[in-house]
């Protein structure tokens, strides 16, 4: 009888260790991964920093977003007397763009001709990489631009261009710019981003260097099937890598009766009813043999 149980929770709780994603973390932002059909069981983590990241585990529901609009701004203005490539930055302090669900970044360009302006007047790369921004600038001014995510075309000799790029979430974007010998130009850049909103939310377990299994305090099985988030944040002040390893967990409420998902009740019902009339059965049997031996 317990085989006959054990078989029905092995045929239709199938779990199964993910593959593993190595996800970046910084100050001041949220990093999400996002995972279909499955409900997570536990987390197993790894982080390359000794600083704390603390981790959420939430139902897609339970997820919302706080828009933000980086308004227009200027972020480079020169007359070029030589062809060059070069990072551009959003901010000098901040440096970079993180992008998180909504990612759009709007560039204004104007350029005007000052003598004469030979191939490729000037044109923007974008990159998600340091490895490949370097690769960019380092055969500067004509060589491999590397690997860009998103580029311009070459942009006009003079007048005004607007490009808009839409960029997947969960990534520190870098520019590089391109500008040949006798261009004069001035570059504006606007974004509209959105950000998780993380305040309320529990967190379930937090991370820093050695390897935690997470157990998932507070969003083990959503009450209904739902696909969820792991999000992360840190106060380090170091970029953080962490080494992501769910273990999903699936109940085949298909495989069960062929139909869907209110049917799962009943089938719960025959579960529970099966064990506790086995444990009924067993107790019987150990009471009646402990009579016969007292007897
Ligand atoms: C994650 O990073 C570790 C250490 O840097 C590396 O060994 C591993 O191959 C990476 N895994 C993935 C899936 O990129
Ligand atoms: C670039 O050159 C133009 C024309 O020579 C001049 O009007 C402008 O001020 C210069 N801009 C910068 C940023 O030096
Ligand atoms: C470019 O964007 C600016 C402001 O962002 C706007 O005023 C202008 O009309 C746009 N030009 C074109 C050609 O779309
Ligand atoms: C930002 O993007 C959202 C969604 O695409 C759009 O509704 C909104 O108008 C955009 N806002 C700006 C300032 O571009
Ligand atoms: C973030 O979520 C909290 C809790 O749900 C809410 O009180 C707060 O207004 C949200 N913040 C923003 C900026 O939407
Ligand atoms: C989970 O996400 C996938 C892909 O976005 C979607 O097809 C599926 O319906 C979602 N499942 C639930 C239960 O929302
Ligand atoms: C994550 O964010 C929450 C809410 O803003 C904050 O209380 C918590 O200290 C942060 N954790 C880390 C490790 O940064
Ligand atoms: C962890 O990884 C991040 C991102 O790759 C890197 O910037 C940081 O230096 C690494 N930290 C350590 C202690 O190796």
């Amino acid at each position: 009888m317990a085989a006959i149980a054990l078989t029905f929770l092995f045929l239709y709780k199938n779990t199964h260790s993910s593959d593993a994603q190595n996800i970046s973390v910084y100050n001041g932002y949220v990093t999400s991964i996002y995972y279909d059909q499955f409900y997570v069981n536990e987390v197993n983590l790894i982080s390359n920093s000794s600083a704390t990241a603390n981790v959420y585990v939430i139902p897609k529901s339970q997820l919302s977003y706080i828009p933000v609009v980086l308004p227009e701004k200027q972020i480079d203005k020169r007359n070029s007397t030589f062809s060059q490539r070069f990072e551009l930055y959003y901010d000098r302090s901040e440096n970079n763009l993180i992008c998180n669900t909504v990612c759009e970044l709007n560039f204004r360009f104007e350029l005007q001709q000052n003598g004469v302006v030979l191939g490729c007047p000037a044109q923007l790369f974008l990159y998600d990489n340091k490895a490949d921004l370097k690769i960019f600038i380092a055969n500067e001014p004509y060589g491999s631009v590397g690997d860009p995510v998103a580029q311009t075309d070459c942009l006009p000799k003079t007048g005004v261009v607007n490009k808009t790029f839409h960029l997947p979430p969960n990534k520190l974007y870098y520019i590089g710019w391109y500008v040949a010998k006798n261009v004069g130009y001035t570059i504006w850049l606007s974004a509209n981003l959105t950000r998780i909103n993380i305040s309320g939310l529990n967190e379930d377990c937090s991370v820093s260097s050695q390897h935690t299994t997470c157990p998932i305090t507070h969003t083990k099985y959503p009450h209904k099937k739902e696909n969820i988030s792991l999000l992360f944040n840190t106060t380090s002040t170091t970029m953080m890598d962490v080494n992501v390893t769910p273990v999903l967990v699936q109940w085949n409420l298909q495989r069960l009766t062929g139909v869907s998902a209110p049917s799962c009740i009943g089938v719960v019902v025959m579960m529970v009813a099966v064990f506790v009339w086995f444990y009924y059965c067993m107790i019987r049997t150990v009471a009646w043999n402990g009579y016969i031996t007292i007897a």
